[in-house]
């Protein structure tokens, strides 16, 4: 088949934003985007991406816009990420992308995860391409790596992978959201985008923090543990693990030098609040990611008293709240 130029395609999908309890924190190969750990995350229902993917052949190079507004910093990836799902299609033609977020974007509330999944989601349709949800979620790693996993719904395993070419590195549904309905508060205490962005942290740890190889040396281990709680639903072993997992990665983030400390007071503030919750017998544990909010993941039934612990920390601004969701779908 030849490359054509004339393709005119629309698709919109959307994709919910997953966190990670057993985090992704380093690259093995930082042009496939391929991590050096593997990770375990769930998937949201309400927080969320749309992205519609409009196939133009009057233009010259694609146009992408999120929330409204162009943004020509994340053009490149943008664009980089199409372009291996036109490389597949042997098509050329440039597009126009609008994006939107219903929650802070750029804040630690994983909005390139959910962007890059329904990106490829929303381009695989318009260039009217079946991807199987395992190369969907190939191609949104090299997006960004959490996108591998908002490609499926419920909890989720990012496999690190060990081929070159990174085909082995993709994530895979664990356990649906129904199966096992937990929810997710979560406390903002601070707006306004990251002042070190995920990739930048994880060089950058790499590179300098001494507890970076414990941290990779170990996560094989956490992995198996979460794993299993997972499967047995026990709610006391997940919160063990993720609590232990998240705070080796700070640990290893804030050994970098110069030092990455994500938190801010009330950051802090809320993990003493989770803990305290939990050593009374409330089912709920805390996971925070690169940035200065913390989200407390709790049963149905706890959510009602961790929404009014964190509600009463000084320095929490808002809280959103989350049931798990589906992986991302075409509408
Ligand atoms: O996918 P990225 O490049 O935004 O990195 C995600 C890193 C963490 O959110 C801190 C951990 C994770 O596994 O989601």
């Amino acid at each position: 088949m030849s490359t054509s130029n004339k393709v005119e395609g629309t698709a919109e999908a959307r994709a919910g934003a997953n966190f990670a309890l057993i985090k992704y924190w380093g690259k093995a190969d930082a042009r496939l985007n391929v991590p050096a750990v593997g990770s375990i995350s769930i998937t949201l229902d309400a927080l969320w991406s749309e992205t519609k993917v409009v196939l133009d052949p009057k233009l010259t190079a694609d146009e992408f816009s999120l929330n409204g507004r162009t943004r020509s910093e994340e053009q490149g990836k943008v664009s980089a990420c199409l372009d291996l799902l036109r490389a597949r299609a042997k098509v050329k033609t440039r597009a126009r992308i609008t994006s939107r977020n219903n929650f802070p974007t750029g804040a630690g509330l994983a909005s390139s995860a959910s962007g890059f999944a329904a990106l490829v989601t929303a381009g695989a349709g318009a260039l009217g391409l079946d991807l199987s949800p395992r190369e969907s979620s190939i191609a949104a790693r090299q997006g960004s790596g959490s996108a591998a996993r908002s490609v499926f719904g419920g909890f989720v395993e990012m496999h690190a992978g060990t081929a070159p070419d990174g085909l082995d590195s993709f994530a895979e549904p664990l356990l649906d959201a129904a199966a096992w309905p937990l929810e997710v508060v979560i406390a903002v205490t601070a707006t306004g985008e990251k002042e070190v962005g995920s990739s930048s942290g994880m060089t950058r740890s790499a590179k300098s923090s001494p507890y970076y190889p414990a941290w990779v040396e170990n996560q094989p281990a956490d992995l198996a543990t979460a794993r299993a709680a997972i499967e047995a639903r026990d709610f006391a072993a997940l919160a063990d693990i993720a609590e232990h997992n998240c705070l080796k990665m700070h640990a290893a983030a804030i050994a970098a030098q110069p030092p990455l400390v994500y938190w801010n007071g009330a950051t802090v503030e809320c993990l003493h609040a989770v803990r305290k919750l939990r050593a009374a017998g409330v089912p709920v544990f805390f996971t925070i990611d690169a940035g200065p909010q913390v989200k407390a993941v709790c049963t149905p039934g706890a959510r009602s008293q961790v929404e009014a612990a964190l509600r009463s920390v000084p320095g929490v601004l808002e809280l959103l709240t989350s049931r798990l969701g589906p992986g991302a779908e075409l509408f």
